[in-house]
């Protein structure tokens, strides 16, 4: 029997079954959040920040519980509804503004409300060549104050290179975590420098594990020139960084996307 879809897609699934992958993976946040703290702690007066592609809220609901700010947004309404939850069980309500929407139509809308302090963008991409990104970086600028700072973690192709070489087996990996049991396959196209994967789903039923879909993708890999080129005309880079080592956890060894993702440090610089 197939499983109900609820009609919505996102970056190609039904959006029930993504919802229940970002659920399942909302413990990582307690991995995760000390880094961009520490990243965003070290501009100083940072208060209000905006959280592009949030999710369900893993690591925006985090950065309330440290005292700031967060307006989160994200396309998938069950995303939304689980990080509004779980921000009234974590006490943050008051520190959390979520909608679901289209982050780049805010960026671009003038009516939104801007002088965030920070942005982060943490593997929600939304751009499909290094010309849409450079007019989307354009149109956040507008949204965050002068010397205001912008977190973005992406694969990079340097990284996911580099990951490849040391390691191969960041092509087979799975997760299995509550009921969903995920085969990830990636393969790298040197030619056209893309990644192409392909990741089968199944769900845990009783003592067996029942199929459910197998979702293949393709995407682009850009470079750290590429970002450096979109960035320029209206961001500074500050800083290039990788995940500490000290990341490597038993419980999510079998997860490499920590190894091949890279975050940029950028501080906002309007022409
Ligand atoms: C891999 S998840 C990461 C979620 C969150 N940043 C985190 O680290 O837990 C990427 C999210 O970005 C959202 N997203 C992608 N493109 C978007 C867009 N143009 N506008 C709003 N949300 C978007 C997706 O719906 C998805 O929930």
């Amino acid at each position: 029997m197939p499983e109900t879809n609820s009609g919505n897609k996102i970056y190609g699934y039904d959006e029930n079954l993504w919802y229940e992958m970002l659920k399942s993976q909302y413990w990582t946040g307690d991995r995760d959040i000390d880094l961009i703290e520490v990243l965003l702690r070290k501009k100083g007066r940072i208060k209000r920040i905006l959280d592009l592609g949030c999710g369900v809220g893993r690591i925006s609901n985090r950065l309330a519980v440290c005292g700031f700010e967060v307006t989160g947004i994200d396309l998938s309404k069950k995303c939304i509804e689980e990080a509004k939850r779980d921000a009234k069980k974590l006490g943050v309500s008051k520190n959390t503004n979520y909608f679901v929407g289209d982050y780049k139509e805010f960026c671009l809308d003038p009516t939104t409300p801007s002088e965030f302090d920070a942005a982060i963008c943490i593997l929600a991409p939304a751009w499909k060549t290094v010309d849409d990104m450079r007019v989307f970086f354009s149109s956040l600028c507008k949204k965050i104050r002068k010397k205001g700072i912008l977190i973005l973690v992406d694969i990079l192709k340097e990284k996911f290179l580099n990951s490849l070489l040391s390691s191969p087996s960041i092509q087979n990996w799975f997760r299995f975590s509550e009921d969903i049991l995920s085969l990830h396959t990636w393969n790298y196209d040197p030619v056209n420098s893309r990644v192409r994967t392909e990741k089968v789903f199944y769900r845990r039923s009783g003592e067996n594990l029942r199929y459910v879909v197998r979702i293949k993708q393709e995407y682009a890999l850009y470079s750290i020139n590429d970002y450096f080129e979109a960035l320029s005309k209206s961001w500074r880079i500050e800083g290039i960084f990788t995940f500490p080592i000290n990341m490597l956890r038993l419980d999510n060894f079998n997860d490499p996307w920590w190894l091949f993702s890279t975050i940029i440090v950028a501080e906002s610089n309007p022409p």
